[in-house]
């Protein structure tokens, strides 16, 4: 049942900010101000690496976890998309944990790759949105998402809710490390807390993504670009928008933009740039600048202290809440949303059935 939303997908993306409370619920102790996960059958303080394999949407929550895991507890992070990491002969040493993230928990590819670590003598996490799926059954340590059914085939709420899951064992992972303080994990739990309602902030300018959407829907490409844990969100805008709007959209690292993809600048090529207030955001308004010194037109997604110093030039901009640079990953996945939401909307294509597309892809 939509409720009272044109499609599953705008329901489901207005449903974050309950998901991802609940997911966090369960993994959150705000009162004492810790991480709990469910206690595996294995000594998590002795993991030595961590390998993370999933595809599409999963797989770039897992490039944000990738960042959050060796920020807090300094262990290495390899990550791959499941049908790469399958055929090449990965290195699977003792003491590593691979973890895998999958809404669906049947996607051939990651169950298959699962099975592959497995013999290779890894510990098995899985993030997953199905508690009675495959993965959910195969794992050493089940870390499941609250999410509900997903019907949209462009998954949303489940990428949130994997986040918050990941944020969650990245914090426990430290600590169990002995890399986090009390102190450092209260006031992380603290940030986190606070997502809920960062995301309901942020869908807030839902009607001013709507505004804008015609001037992007006229595009043939858009670019997307952010840094650190915000790139993997860049990655997710241009799949999310190629997916129900098929515009051809890319997403790079800011920093990648003047190593080719500059190239494909002009006024036709509407250019997004996540751009949260913190430690790497003089950087991406600088590439923000080079993109605009060719012409690009650009939409700023930032909070308010950003668009007030970076905004003036800008095609368009979009205010989100502040947020410590923990959660902007999960926040600033709404406006990537909608955006490609409207677009699709303004299009007029079948949002919740995209052509070509399946929700579960269980062949490989
Ligand atoms: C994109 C999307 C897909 C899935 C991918 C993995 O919107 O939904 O890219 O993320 O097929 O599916 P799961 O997470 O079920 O393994």
């Amino acid at each position: 049942d939509k409720g009272n939303h044109r499609h599953f997908m705008l329901k489901e993306i207005y449903e974050q900010p309950v998901v991802v409370a609940q997911t966090l619920g369960s993994y959150l102790r705000p009162l004492e101000g810790r991480v709990s996960l469910p206690v595996p059958e294995f000594d998590l303080a002795g993991i030595r690496r961590v390998t993370i394999v999933a595809c599409g949407t999963s797989y770039y929550a897992g490039m944000v976890a990738k960042y959050w895991i060796e920020r807090f507890a300094r262990v290495p992070v390899e990550i791959d998309v499941a049908s790469e990491f399958r055929y090449r002969a990965p290195v699977l040493e003792e003491g590593g944990l691979a973890l895998f993230v999958s809404q669906s928990g049947e996607t051939a590819d990651t169950l298959a790759a699962l099975r592959h670590a497995r013999e290779g003598g890894q510990k098995i996490a899985v993030v997953v949105n199905v508690p009675t799926s495959t993965m959910a059954r195969e794992a050493d340590l089940l870390l499941p998402t609250h999410a509900g059914p997903e019907i949209g085939v462009a998954s949303t709420k489940a990428f949130t809710c994997q986040l918050a899951v990941l944020a969650a064992f990245a914090v426990n992972l430290a600590r169990d490390k002995g890399r986090l303080s009390a102190e450092e994990e209260r006031r992380i739990v603290r940030h986190l807390a606070e997502a809920p309602a960062a995301i309901n902030a942020a869908l807030a300018y839902d009607d001013a993504i709507e505004a804008m959407a015609g001037s992007i829907a006229q595009a043939r490409d858009v670019l997307y670009l952010g840094r650190g844990p915000d790139y993997p969100l860049a990655l997710e805008g241009a799949l999310k928008l190629k997916e129900i709007s098929y515009i051809h959209a890319e997403g790079y690292a800011a920093g990648e933009m003047k190593h080719g993809p500059i190239a494909l600048i002009d006024e036709h090529v509407p250019v997004i740039v996540l751009a949260p207030s913190g430690p790497l955001f003089e950087k991406t308004i600088s590439n923000m600048h080079e993109v605009q010194a060719r012409g690009g037109k650009v939409v700023l997604i930032s909070d308010y202290d950003g668009i007030a110093e970076a905004g003036d030039d800008c095609l368009a901009t979009i205010t989100m809440p502040k947020v410590h640079p923990l959660i902007a990953p999960i926040v600033y996945a709404i406006p990537v949303q909608l955006l490609a939401y409207h677009v699709a909307v303004v299009k007029g294509t079948d949002v919740d059935q995209p052509r070509n597309l399946a929700k579960s892809v269980t062949v490989e």
